[in-house]
């Protein structure tokens, strides 16, 4: 028997990750019911192929590498200056100052939430409920001591600092939020930020779906004014470019991010990536670097737009039948009210027995989650229509 000692943290953390738990239990239904066809509307994976422009800048990029003159060894570790260039322009285009020396490319925005945690010490974390599982499970793995920010229907899903008392915390804020779909406005994230800026916390603003905003919404954390002090970006080309197979992200740590006894957030950061991490492939860099032309932007938009038609679809069947849901509109995502009071694994199990429709239980979302399920609109146009046809004989 071994002596060593584990991160007993796992022990407070479920037996398996969301996803994973869902991936099992349609596997296992799928075997014993072979004939059937499930739709799976679970996990928020793409299903259209990349634009063109990136397929192009891809090909391009793995030519060079095949030529002794143009090859590449180790990618520079955070990130090409092309890419971080064109990330930063990207925002500029948005109306929002990012210096490209403070971006970060990483292979993903789950693993760039999931080690943050790696250069923060022992603080209070305040986690909104529901929201993406990492943020949680990253910090029980971690022994950080956890609050929760429950939010629902009567907030529209959009928790406020308005009752906290001044403590000092790491917040998480998705916008728009993934599972609700919910988005915060300017007033809303300013409230944040002044409440950051006051009480000395740290904001790590998760902004992966913000390619799918419609209306006069930020984008950014930073187009808040003092978000430069108080806050750090985490953004993805996943959901925006269809790089969930492709892997590429980014994230913001402005020089500007000090604490009181001097440590400086990006250097830190800075060496953590450099130490754990060796960047990541050219082809993809110049991929993203594609997505993020005008031409790209273009192309990626008609991709959102797809997924966004999708929604609707979605959107429309339960309005006709009644269901308060929320989301589907600046998001790819539909947070419906589980009908009957039927608990959200419950529903899961029905839609998946009956008509083969698979979705995530809004309870994998935390506990304020409960009672309400999701489903994304990254099918394609087919399966999405049949999904709703069989939901709306449902329900
Ligand atoms: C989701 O379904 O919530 C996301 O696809 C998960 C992720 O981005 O890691």
């Amino acid at each position: 028997m071994m002596k060593i000692k584990v991160n007993d943290n796992f022990a407070r953390l479920k037996e398996s990750y969301l996803f994973s738990e869902i991936g099992r239990k349609v596997r296992a239904y799928q075997a014993a019911n072979p004939d059937k066809k499930v739709i799976r509307m679970g996990i928020g994976d793409v299903t259209l192929p990349l634009a063109p422009v990136v397929v192009e800048a891809m090909e391009k990029a793995v030519k060079e590498m095949g030529v002794k003159e143009t090859f590449r060894g180790y990618p520079p570790e955070y990130g090409y200056a092309f890419l971080r260039d064109a990330i930063s322009a990207y925002y500029a285009r948005k109306g929002v100052k990012v210096a490209s020396d403070d971006v970060f490319v990483s292979d993903g925005a789950k693993s760039d939430v999931g080690n943050i945690v790696d250069i923060l010490g022992k603080n209070t974390v305040l986690i909104p409920s529901p929201v993406y599982p990492v943020y949680m499970d990253s910090n029980l793995m971690s022994g950080n001591r956890i609050e929760l920010l429950e939010a629902g229907e009567a907030d529209g899903f959009l928790g406020t600092p308005d009752l906290l008392d001044g403590e000092t915390y790491v917040i998480y804020i998705c916008s728009p939020n993934n599972p609700t779909g919910a988005v915060y406005d300017r007033a809303g994230l300013k409230a944040w930020v002044d409440y950051a800026l006051a009480s000395g916390s740290l904001i790590i603003f998760d902004s992966a779906y913000e390619a799918f905003i419609k209306g006069d919404y930020p984008h950014s954390i930073y187009d808040i004014e003092g978000a430069e002090k108080c806050a750090i970006e985490i953004c993805s080309f996943s959901k925006m470019a269809g790089f969930t197979g492709t892997r590429c992200a980014w994230t913001v740590v402005p020089e500007t991010l000090v604490t009181e006894d001097g440590f400086n957030l990006k250097k830190l950061w800075a060496r953590r990536q450099a130490t754990k991490f060796n960047g990541v492939s050219y082809p993809v860099q110049r991929a993203a670097e594609a997505a993020l032309s005008e031409e790209g932007v273009r192309e990626c938009a008609a991709l959102v737009d797809y997924y966004a038609e999708n929604a609707k679809i979605l959107s429309e069947m339960l309005d006709r039948k009644g269901i308060f849901h929320t989301g589907g509109v600046s998001s790819p995502y539909i947070w419906l009210k589980c009908p009957k009071g039927m608990s959200s694994w419950d529903f899961f199990d029905l839609l998946l027995e009956k008509v083969q429709v698979v979705g995530t239980p809004g309870e994998g979302f935390g506990e304020a989650g409960e009672g309400f399920f999701r489903l994304t609109a990254f099918s394609d146009r087919e399966s999405t229509i049949e999904a709703a046809k069989r939901l709306e004989t449902l329900f």
